[in-house]
């Protein structure tokens, strides 16, 4: 299997992945980084969404073959090393923003790379 090495949340991560493995699965499965989810599969709902090289991505719709030397952000990329949340996490946490939580992640990944592009 093919190797590839990409840079997340600040560190170089590398792997070995099947072509038609996802970025999705291979920051989940790979990684163990996990506060990415899936779901739907279908490219419709948002909850996978990263960033990678700064857009924002869903990342059940690109291989992970795709971003080979790419910087993706994942949830776990957005707190500070010393645990501080992202403003957005605590905007999430202090307006009740997550219903039942299950795409939170995606819906904060989307939030920041809105806020960044405006
Ligand atoms: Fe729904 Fe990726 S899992 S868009």
């Amino acid at each position: 299997m093919p190797q590839i090495s990409m840079k997340v949340n600040g560190e170089t991560k590398s792997g070995e992945v099947e072509g038609r493995t996802l970025l999705v699965e291979f920051l989940r499965e790979t990684l163990g980084l996990t506060g990415t989810h899936v779901g739907c599969d279908t490219s419709q709902c948002g909850a996978c969404v990263v960033h990678v090289d700064g857009k924002e991505v869903k990342s059940c719709t690109i291989l992970a073959a795709e971003a080979e030397g790419a910087e993706v952000r994942t949830i776990e990329g957005m707190a500070e090393a010393d645990g501080t949340l992202h403003r957005l996490q605590e905007a999430f946490n202090t307006h009740h923003g997550l219903q039942c939580g299950f795409c939170t992640a995606g819906m904060i990944m989307s939030a920041a790379a809105l806020l960044e592009k405006t």
